[in-house]
């Protein structure tokens, strides 16, 4: 079998957006649209993925950081061929399957891409141009075809007649190409009348007459090749992907009380008989077990919640792992590396960043915990505040099991509270608590008897 590679076409603008952040960039469900496509390439095992970066390349870059990619530079972008050109250098004698793809088509599926590669290889065809048919094609090169069927080339809109206009039959702008068959043909790409550019659709008809010819391989779903152009396709793109993942969490034995307003992304997990309230967010790579109820107003990205937690409204959970039978919110915030071990609670208005919070130990009001490691059976009172930071660096704070923290504890870290002790409320905690202790950290109270009548006649008289 011929060796594949892909390019990934990512240098443009994306003028139409009117932003600051190059297209591929713009999140889709949590993760740069351009991320989609890495993803749906990933099990297509190419040797080699080169990604063509111009505008604000270094951004892409550090986006894309930790992927496995080569990176090739079109500092002006002349056009979707020209792109290609960039990589004439890197991709020199290789002679295999070229996969290339746009970085703006964010649903597309390894299946499709799967499907087109084989369909390209079985036919041994110089190109094989994945198409489909739009309802409404505005905006997308259009296919031609002779009376037989045959793909003859493709037009763009911008140089479509009026008759060609109402082809329905569209580039999705993904194409397989005999990799050296295409290095000669976009040689002879000239630049449109139109825009200029060098258009990677006008290979089509240079390399139809040539021996093997070109093909095009045709998606019956139109949702997957849609491409992002404007913020208003951009939405399309959210409303589609939102009622995929939705239709398939309800095959799956999943209750979303309101399948429109569930805001589910591609990656996510979640088992059966959980139940969503309207109006979750959940993003990245999150896996959420059986028998789970997550509340309104929720937003929990890259994280994983086990089978029967109850994670009630207005939560923020990132990059967090919440064990099961845990107990989460209403309003809580569990930052990345928060740690919840089974039965577990954590209540209103609690802050958790880089913490354990270990099994049946309870936060259950208006705390801040950082850099923590909370022991087994644990009670934290309202208002406790590890103090983390002293301006220059961080420090741990360590609550061993069974210790009992009264309300309003401020713990000074580097700090630890050893098994079993008791600090009372309102103390300020500097030094180590050994175990079983009784810990007071504050002023003793003084009651001066009679005094209040006084303080009050004062005030009177003034
Ligand atoms: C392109 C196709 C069109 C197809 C549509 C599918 C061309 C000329 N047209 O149009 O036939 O129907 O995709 O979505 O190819 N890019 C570069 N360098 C450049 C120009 C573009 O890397 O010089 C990248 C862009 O970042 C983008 C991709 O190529 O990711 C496609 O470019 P875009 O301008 O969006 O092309 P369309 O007008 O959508
Ligand atoms: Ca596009």
């Amino acid at each position: 079998m011929n060796e594949l590679c892909t390019v990934i076409l990512a240098a443009g603008q994306g003028t139409r957006m009117r932003s600051k952040l190059p297209k591929v960039l713009h999140p889709v469900a949590g993760l740069p649209m351009i991320a989609h496509v890495i993803e749906a390439c990933r099990p297509l095992c190419a040797t080699r993925t080169l990604v063509i970066a111009g505008h604000q390349a270094d951004r892409v870059k550090q986006a894309l950081a930790g992927e496995a990619l080569e990176f090739v530079s079109q500092p002006d972008q002349r056009g979707t061929a020209h792109a290609l050109l960039q990589t004439t250098e890197a991709l020199a004698g290789f002679d295999g399957d070229l996969l290339v793809v746009s970085g703006d088509t964010p649903l597309l599926t390894s299946q499709t891409l799967a499907d087109l590669l084989w369909s390209h290889r079985e036919t041994h065809a110089l190109a094989t141009v994945l198409t489909t048919e739009l309802p409404d094609p505005t905006g997308y090169g259009r296919v031609i075809r002779s009376a037989t069927g045959a793909v003859l080339r493709i037009v763009e809109e911008l140089e479509a007649t009026q008759q060609e206009r109402q082809i329905r039959e569209i580039n999705a702008g993904v194409y397989c190409f005999a990799a050296q068959a295409l290095f000669l043909a976009i040689q002879s790409i000239r630049p449109s009348a139109v825009k200029g550019e060098l258009y990677l659709p006008d290979a089509i008809a240079l390399l139809r007459d040539r021996d093997g010819g070109v093909q095009a391989h045709r998606v019956d779903d139109p949702d997957e090749v849609r491409g992002v152009n404007t913020r208003a396709e951009l939405a399309d793109i959210h409303r589609i992907l939102w009622r995929k993942s939705a239709e398939r969490l309800l095959a799956e034995g999943v209750t979303l009380l309101d399948p429109e307003r569930a805001y589910i992304g591609p990656l996510v997990r979640i088992g059966s008989d959980s139940i969503l309230y309207p109006n979750v967010i959940i993003e990245g790579q999150t896996v959420i077990g059986e028998g789970a109820t997550i509340y309104s107003g929720c937003r929990i990205r890259d994280s994983t919640i086990g089978d029967d937690s109850v994670i009630l409204d207005g939560c923020v959970i990132q990059e967090s792992q919440i064990g099961s039978g845990c107990h989460v919110g209403p309003y809580a915030h569990l930052r990345p590396e928060a740690q919840l071990r089974q039965h577990a609670k954590v209540g209103n208005f609690v802050e958790i960043k880089k913490s354990i919070v270990g099994e049946g130990s309870k936060v259950p009001h208006l705390s801040y915990i950082g850099d923590t490691a909370i022991g087994e059976r644990v009670n934290v009172g309202a208002g406790t505040i590890t103090c983390n930071y002293d301006g220059f660096a961080k420090h741990r704070t360590v609550i061993e099991d069974d210790v009992f923290v009264g309300s309003d504890v401020i713990l000074v870290a580097p700090v630890s509270v050893g098994r079993g002790a008791i600090i009372a409320a309102g103390s300020t905690i500097t030094e180590n608590v050994p175990p079983d202790a009784l810990a007071f950290g504050r002023a003793r109270q003084v009651n001066q008897s009679g005094s209040a009548s006084v303080f009050r006649s004062n005030h009177r008289k003034e």
